[in-house]
């Protein structure tokens, strides 16, 4: 396996949720290819129906604590908002299953990816009180919140980690169930 390759598959298991963080900002042009990785996202038919809500904690303090019902992420620079518009998206006509949601967690899922490519620690945060959020961040009815992203450097280094997974034959069929 040449070099570039091994690093691609390196930074899956270096992923992790981090829910400490030190007390540094990520960087502007670091988000802004963040954000450029969450525009170029696949989604059914194209459809793009999403939206992100940023809010940082240095220049929205107040909104930034309180977005993050449960607490524990306060120490996060950046909180995403991750949302949807149903109205937007592909549904498929076999069983009407909108795709909205599946189209947003594919972009949030290709920026951690990058995120931790660039050192930075996220966590998805989906215990949040997503009728609290909309009223607090000004978000239309016609929108659904998915879930919160928070960033930020981690209190510890990203590395290698071997974590609490199920093994491969229980989770790959092949052929049938
Ligand atoms: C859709 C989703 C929702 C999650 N919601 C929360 C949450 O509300 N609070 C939290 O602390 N972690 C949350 N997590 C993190 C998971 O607990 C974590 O991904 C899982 O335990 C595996 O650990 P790892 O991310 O370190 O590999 C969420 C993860 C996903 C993918």
């Amino acid at each position: 396996m040449d070099e570039d390759l091994k690093r691609f598959y390196e930074l899956y298991t270096r992923r992790r949720s981090v829910r400490r963080f030190l007390d540094k900002e990520i960087e502007d042009e670091k988000l802004k290819r963040l954000f450029d990785v969450l525009r170029r996202a696949q989604s059914a038919a194209n459809r793009q129906p999403w939206h992100f809500i940023v809010v940082r904690r240095r220049d929205h303090g107040e909104l930034f604590s309180k977005v993050f019902t449960r607490g524990g992420f306060e120490g996060a620079s950046v909180a995403i908002v991750a949302c949807a518009e149903p109205g937007k998206a592909w549904v498929r006509k076999a069983d009407s299953r909108n795709y909205a949601w599946v189209d947003v967690t594919i972009a949030i899922t290709e920026m951690i990816g990058a995120a931790t490519a660039e050192g930075i620690g996220t966590c998805w945060v989906a215990a949040i009180d997503p009728a609290e959020v909309k009223r607090l961040l000004c978000i239309p009815e016609e929108i659904e919140v998915v879930g919160i992203i928070a960033m930020g450097y981690p209190a510890e280094p990203l590395r290698r980690e071997e974590k609490n997974r199920k093994p491969v034959e229980e989770i790959i069929h092949y052929g049938r169930w």
